[in-house]
């Protein structure tokens, strides 16, 4: 697991940062960084890059190897200190609060600024990158660091996507993103798998949900993640959230993606509510008429 870097922020020194993103341009060209580019990349005497290499490395920041030279890398710690830094100078965020959902993909906090904000951390890459690190020798490698690249990747592209679905589809809304994190506006509810709705309330939810993966559609994309891990819901309705594996909808598996959605947000309501909901509808028919537009309610294809 990443630590959370917010306790150290107000520790570190305008030259730390300085060191940091040094390093961070360093790695464009190989994953460890000789010390001797340091102060070219950091612009910071020799002196300077000494002190701070040793005040980062002791916080977890960076991480240091001599192979065939003294390098250094970035840790994810430094990474997000790099990112938070920036988001809080361009005062996107003000106060640092608690987690709202720790996972294997990313690290969700709540922050504030004029209201109730989500940080979170793209981790795509996190798992995978201890273990090929050992295996190959990223010296002359240009694809090297790749948990970089693929988080921030990740970040951006969810950015996009909640950018181009904001206001039309119910999301978060998008606020501000830096390197492999973006801030959105903390939603309100829980999770529907959290959730035990009223009998009456069940067939009303499913149909919300149904409108809001058409209004998705017909904004151009599917989300091909659909559960009832990414669905919060409160008395205002339904948001769904978790974009980055989004497909637009004229990717050639985009209709697969589709019928797979749906075919999991009617399992998971015909699961938990076998009373409420009926067994025999097509989830392919729903499928086609959200294709249609024309989804309407489920009670229509019981
Ligand atoms: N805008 C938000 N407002 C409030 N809570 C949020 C927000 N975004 C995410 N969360 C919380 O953080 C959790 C993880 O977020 P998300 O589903 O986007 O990431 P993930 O990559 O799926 O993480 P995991 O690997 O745990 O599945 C969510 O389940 C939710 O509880
Ligand atoms: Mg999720």
């Amino acid at each position: 697991m990443v630590r959370n870097v917010a306790e150290l922020l107000p520790e570190l020194e305008a030259e730390d940062f300085y060191l940091l993103s040094g390093v961070e341009q360093g790695m464009r060209f190989s994953e460890w960084v000789q010390r001797e580019k340091l102060p070219k990349f950091a612009d910071l005497t020799e002196e300077e890059v000494d002190y701070r290499l040793e005040r980062c490395l002791k916080r977890g920041l960076i991480e240091k190897k001599t192979i065939q030279y003294e390098g250094y890398t970035l840790q994810f710690e430094g990474y997000d200190a790099l990112a938070l830094r920036a988001l809080v100078e361009r005062e996107t965020i003000g106060e640092f609060g608690a987690p709202l959902g720790v996972g294997k993909e990313s690290d969700v906090y709540e922050v504030r600024s004029y209201k109730p904000l989500a940080l979170k951390y793209h981790r795509e890459g996190y798992t995978n990158f201890r273990e090929v690190h050992k295996e190959r020798d990223y010296a002359s490698d240009k694809e090297h660091v790749s948990w970089m690249y693929t988080a921030r990747k990740a970040a951006e592209r969810e950015y996009d996507i909640l950018e181009s679905l904001y206001p039309d589809v119910s999301v978060p809304r998008p606020i501000d993103h830096n390197r492999h994190a973006i801030v959105m506006e903390k939603m309100d509810g829980v999770e529907l798998s959290r959730t035990k709705l009223e009998d009456h309330q069940v067939l009303d939810v499913l149909d919300l949900l149904l409108a809001e993966i058409e209004r998705a559609y017909e904004a151009g994309y599917v989300h091909a993640d659909m559960s009832e891990y990414n669905v919060f819901v409160d008395e205002s309705g339904v948001t769904i959230f978790d974009w980055p594996q989004a497909v637009p909808t004229d990717h050639e598996n985009a209709d697969e993606f589709l019928e797979r959605d749906v075919g999991n947000a009617l399992g998971y309501f015909r699961r938990k509510y076998p009373q409420q909901v009926p067994d025999d509808i097509s989830s392919d028919e729903m499928a086609a008429a959200i294709q249609d537009e024309s989804i309407g309610s489920v009670t229509d294809f019981a």
